[in-house]
C-alpha cells in the first residue's frame, strides 16, 4: 500500500475532484490485478478503464510536457537583456550563447493582480508545478493577491508559441529568513543569517522545453522586474528547499565559493 500511496501523491487532482485518488485505488480487474497505470512521460498514475481518469491524464500530460495554452493578451511583457552572463568557470558558455539568441516566438510576462484570466491560468500551471515538487498548493497569495491584501511578490511566465512553457514565483523576504546551504551535503549553515532580498518560491519549465535556458531567463526577469526600477544582485536571490534539478540550476546561476572550499547556495526558510 505504501507504494500506492506515494504514487497517488504524484497524481494530478483536478479542482473539485478530491475523491480521485480513492477511485484509482478501487479499480481492480476480476482477477484482482490493478488497472492503475503510471505514465512514464508525465509520471501520473491513473485508472486505465476510467473515462474520467483518462481525460484527466490527457490534460495533465499535455500541460506537463508542453505547458498550458496561453492567450495573447495575458500578462504584461517584460524585457531581459539578450546576453545572460555565465559564471567564468562554466564549460558550456557556447551553448548559453546559442540559448540566449533563441528568443523567437517567445516572451516573458508579469502576471497582473486583478486580472482574473491570467491569474487563473497561472494557478493551473502552479497546480502542475506543486504536484511535481510535492509542494503545498496554497502558496499563491503573495503574487496573486488571493486571500491577501498586500502583494509581497510576483509571478512571471515564459510564453512560447502561445503556451506557458515555464513559470517563476518570487517573494520579497523579510530580514532573518536567509541562510546559506552547503551544496555538497545540502546542510544549512546555522551560524549566519544573511539578508537576502528575493525568495524563489517556485520555478518550473515544462518537460519538452527544459535545457534551453528558459529557467535562467525567468530568473533574470524576476531579478530585474520584481522591485520596479531596482534590479537585484543575483546573490541576493535565495532558493527555497531546492530540488535536485533546482540545486543544479542554483549552482549555475548564483552559488558562491566559500574560503573553506565549499560551494554555498543562498536559501531561505
Ligand atoms: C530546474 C528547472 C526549472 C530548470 O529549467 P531549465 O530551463 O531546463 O534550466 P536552464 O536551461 O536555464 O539551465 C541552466 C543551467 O542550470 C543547470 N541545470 C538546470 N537543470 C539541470 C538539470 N536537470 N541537470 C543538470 N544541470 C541542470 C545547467 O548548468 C544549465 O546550464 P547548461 O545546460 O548550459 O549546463 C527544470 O528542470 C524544472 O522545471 N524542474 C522541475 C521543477 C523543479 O525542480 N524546480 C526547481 C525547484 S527549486
Ligand atoms: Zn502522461
Amino acid at each position: 500500500m505504501a507504494s500506492r500511496e506515494s504514487q497517488a501523491s504524484k497524481s494530478y487532482r483536478p479542482k473539485g475532484k478530491s475523491k480521485y485518488i480513492q477511485s484509482q485505488i478501487q479499480f481492480t480487474s476480476a482477477t484482482g490485478a490493478s488497472k492503475v497505470t503510471k505514465c512514464t512521460k508525465c509520471e501520473m498514475t491513473y485508472a486505465r478503464d476510467s473515462v474520467e481518469d483518462i481525460a484527466s491524464h490527457h490534460q495533465y500530460h499535455d500541460m506537463h510536457l508542453r505547458g498550458r495554452k496561453w492567450q495573447a493578451g495575458w500578462g504584461h511583457p517584460v524585457s531581459i537583456p539578450n546576453g545572460i552572463p555565465s559564471p567564468p568557470s562554466s564549460s558550456s558558455s557556447l551553448s548559453h550563447a546559442r540559448k540566449n539568441s533563441n528568443l523567437a516566438n517567445s516572451k516573458i510576462v508579469f502576471i497582473r493582480p486583478n486580472h482574473a484570466g491570467e491569474i487563473n491560468a497561472t494557478l493551473d500551471i502552479m497546480q502542475i508545478v506543486n504536484d511535481e515538487l510535492s509542494a503545498p498548493q496554497d502558496e499563491n497569495g503573495f503574487w496573486s493577491g488571493i486571500n491577501q491584501t498586500t502583494l509581497q511578490g510576483k509571478a512571471f511566465v515564459y510564453v512560447k508559441n502561445n503556451r506557458a512553457a515555464g513559470v517563476i514565483t518570487v517573494e520579497v523576504l523579510e530580514p532573518g529568513r536567509g541562510r546559506w546551504m552547503v551544496y555538497r551535503d545540502k546542510s544549512i549553515v546555522q551560524s549566519v543569517k544573511p539578508n537576502f532580498i528575493l525568495g524563489i518560491s517556485r520555478i518550473w519549465v515544462c518537460r519538452s522545453e527544459r535545457a534551453q535556458g528558459i529557467a535562467t531567463k525567468l530568473l533574470e526577469a524576476a531579478r530585474l522586474h520584481t522591485i520596479t526600477d531596482n534590479p537585484i544582485e543575483k546573490h541576493y536571490m535565495a532558493w527555497s528547499q531546492p530540488s535536485e534539478s533546482g540545486g543544479r540550476l542554483a549552482l549555475r546561476y548564483n552559488s558562491m565559493k566559500h574560503a573553506s572550499g565549499e560551494t554555498l547556495i543562498p536559501c531561505y526558510l
